[in-house]
């Protein structure tokens, strides 16, 4: 069956950097369907050949060194119409390109890599130009932010549904295509032991980071429209959390795992005034309101930090500490679930020692693995214990580097498969958790706290959830290089 995937918006950085490469690895991966076709669209003058040599030299700096032979085949499959998706005579035109290069039978994937404010624009068009129905099937890809909030989010999901059925609809969230996100769900649904103590009566809090290091930089300007809580808690974030806090579906498809995905975001409890303003952290790293394009007196926060509730019989009465932040200590994303301290201590202590819980700790990046924390004996010490770890890394035991995300949500949406994709109604729900928050900050609470670069954020931060009695796990995981083939 053939595949021809339309990337609107292929002059930009997004196609160069990630879609491109991904795609290129696939080809040499022997995965790509046969005769997939990529066609790239943009309003920047382009023909064919200086398209390919362009993302010939993109592709070798996101993947190394290109292989002469491999990238000859594949880059002979890549094609570049130059035109205004928001047009109608431009999108007649690319309708009638398409329909000339693969016969119009080919299963079409149209790939929105275009500013956001014109997603509905270029979907309306699709859908005048008769480019969403046709003999083989169309689908849809959209890029996030899926709107900016619960309005304009429904908006947008109305046109959507306008023009493409909810199946043709393939919503990216690149966190879902990472191997140790899916692994989330393989760790607790393909293994028996841990689930039974997967609860509110073994699990005292879960903590959920995403700390970056990098700055704001050259991307003020969407930044400053976006601030944290729409960059990375409405997507990343809770895309996390509700793979931590899931129920297994009966059956791994799309629908069944997505359905469980909603439960957990209609279970969470809102965020709203007082509410809002006790339970999250708002803070902007020294430096932000110099950032070219950052306006003197920004109020936009580069980190938060949420405590939410799962109201449902599992999680009742287990804080989600959720958090995220640029200019920080370190890169890193993990999830760590804190167990509950045991019932009696047996063993006695130094003055001032606490016993520290079970803790186990899911590396997302960019260390991959898996670490539990767990006390033991110190040898020939009397009964001195000491908090220890065991740990898996991908690295250790699979030798590889890990693909792309995007490779894998690329070949999903070639195959049909939505299962790692967000529908309409979770992106709704998503919102709907994040907008009471803005409103309460829009309103001025909590305070904005200023914190220092490469820190873990604000001070505050670490004070409200001692407060709780819990601390932060604020630590660089060590990155081991992967072990040489044998
Ligand atoms: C993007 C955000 O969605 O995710 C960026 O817009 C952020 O601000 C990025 O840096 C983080 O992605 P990753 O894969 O590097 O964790």
């Amino acid at each position: 069956m053939a595949h021809t995937i339309v990337i609107f918006g292929a002059s930009g950085d997004l196609t160069s950097r990630k879609l491109i490469p991904a795609l290129y690895q696939l080809h040499c991966k022997g995965r790509l369907p046969g005769a997939t076709r990529i066609v790239g669209s943009a309003r920047t003058a382009f023909s064919d050949d200086p398209w390919r040599a362009k993302l010939a030299q993109d592709t070798a700096r996101a993947a190394g060194e290109l292989d002469a032979q491999r990238w000859s085949a594949f880059a002979s499959q890549l094609y570049y119409r130059r035109g205004d998706a928001g047009r109608a005579a431009d999108m007649a035109e690319l309708a009638a390109y398409l329909d000339a290069l693969d016969g119009g039978t080919a299963t079409r994937v149209y790939y929105l890599a275009t500013l956001p404010q014109l997603y509905a624009q270029v979907v309306a068009q699709l859908g005048a130009s008769g480019m969403a129905r046709g003999q083989g099937e169309r689908r849809v890809v959209i890029e996030k932010p899926f709107g900016s909030d619960l309005a304009s989010a429904r908006a947008l999901n109305a046109a959507v549904h306008e023009v493409f059925d909810e199946r043709q609809v393939f919503r990216i969230d690149h966190y879902l295509g990472k191997e140790t996100v899916q692994n989330i769900l393989v760790f607790r649904f393909a293994n028996a032991i841990f689930e039974p103590l997967w609860n509110r009566n073994y699990i005292d809090h879960v903590q959920i980071t995403a700390a970056e290091e990098v700055l704001v930089g050259s991307r003020a300007g969407f930044y400053e429209q976006a601030g944290v809580l729409r960059d990375m808690f409405q997507n990343h974030l809770l895309q996390l959390l509700t793979f931590t806090a899931m129920e297994a579906p009966a059956r791994f498809e799309a629908d069944l795992v997505r359905n469980e995905k909603v439960k957990v975001l209609q279970a969470i409890r809102p965020l709203r005034g007082e509410e809002a303003a006790r339970h999250s952290v708002r803070g902007q790293y020294e430096g932000y309101r110099g950032e070219p394009g950052v306006s003197a007196d920004s109020q936009v926060a580069t980190f938060a930090a949420l405590k939410l509730y799962v109201d449902n019989w599992r999680w009742q009465g287990v804080p989600f500490y959720v958090r995220s932040g640029k200019a920080m200590d370190c890169r890193t994303t993990q999830i760590v679930i804190q167990f509950c301290d045991v019932p009696h201590h047996l063993f006695p202590l130094p003055p001032g020692r606490r016993l520290e819980a079970n803790r186990l700790v899911i590396h997302i990046q960019p260390a991959e693995g898996i670490q539990l924390h767990f006390h033991t004996k110190v040898p020939d010490a009397g009964m001195q214990i000491r908090l220890t770890h065991l740990d898996f890394r991908f690295d250790d035991r699979f030798g590889t580097g890990l693909p792309d995300a995007y490779e894998r949500l690329l070949l999903d949406v070639l195959t049909g498969d939505a299962s790692l994709f967000a529908r309409s109604d979770e992106v709704e729900l998503a919102w709907g958790i994040i907008d009471p928050i803005l409103a309460a900050w829009d309103a001025g609470q909590p305070p904005l706290h200023i914190y220092p670069r490469g820190s873990w954020g604000p001070q505050a931060s670490r004070d409200w959830i001692e407060a709780d009695g819990r601390a932060w796990l604020d630590v660089c995981p060590v990155l081991r290089s992967a072990p040489s083939a044998p």
